[in-house]
């Protein structure tokens, strides 16, 4: 005879509607594309506190405005300010954070819209859940790889020297684990890199990949 059955934990991430139906749009990804000349995409921006995420996707987002392409950037302080401020910095709120981002992004993906995302996104499982939402080819790991130390010594908010003094708990490559990509699409030396050339190593993976078209 079966046993009672395992208890159902719910997460934010369980459904709990039922009598739900996915209604097909009219104008579809496919037809946003041709009409404005170029795919969309996820790009996204990895990497430990001032490590210069915002900084790239800011400024590739602005090179792809400047061509006339539909862009958005989605930033980790500035969600945290909205549809993210209910979560903190537990493991727990960090994937919960990363799980809306990607469910965000893929809804940005179908808009027909390149959106850059710029999120600590520390772990690897929570980025894969969020590539796995899309398509190959539609989600693009960027790792900002700077070092600890330097993101430490540029310590643009201050928070480093907080965290090193206890006021700050669960900080990212301090108090709480940073898990670099195994495979991102690009690795990005924004230690040590000039912004304007990191940019350009962008721009050109994605003219290479067939997102954008040749400048
Ligand atoms: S994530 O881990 O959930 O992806 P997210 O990118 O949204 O983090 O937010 C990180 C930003 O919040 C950092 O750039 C930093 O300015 C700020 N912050 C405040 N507390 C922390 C913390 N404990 N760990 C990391 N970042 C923090």
């Amino acid at each position: 005879m079966a046993g009672p059955s395992p208890p159902v934990v719910m997460t934010a991430a369980t459904p709990k509607a039922t009598n739900i139906v996915w209604h097909e749009a009219s104008v579809d990804r496919a037809a946003r594309a041709e009409k404005r000349g170029h795919r969309s995409a996820i790009l996204w921006f990895t990497g430990l506190s001032g490590s210069g995420k915002s900084t790239l996707a800011n400024a590739v987002n602005a090179a792809l405005f400047e061509r006339g392409l539909a862009t958005y950037v989605l930033d980790g302080d500035n969600v945290r300010h909205g549809l993210c401020k209910d979560l903190g910095f537990s493991d727990a709120d960090r994937e919960e954070n990363i799980r809306r981002i990607g469910e965000v992004a893929k809804l940005f993906l179908d808009a027909g819209v390149i959106v850059l995302t710029a999120f600590v996104s520390p772990f690897r499982a929570d980025r894969d859940k969020a590539r796995e939402l899309v398509a190959q080819g539609d989600f693009i790991e960027i790792f900002c790889a700077a070092d600890l130390d330097v993101c430490e010594s540029r310590d643009p908010k201050g928070l480093y020297a907080k965290a090193r003094s206890g006021a700050i708990k669960e900080f990212t490559g301090i108090s709480s684990p940073y898990e670099a990509p195994e495979s991102p699409e690009l690795k990005i030396d924004t230690g040590s890199q000039e912004l304007t050339e990191s940019v350009q190593v962008v721009l050109k993976a994605l003219e290479a990949q067939g997102v954008i078209p040749k400048a």
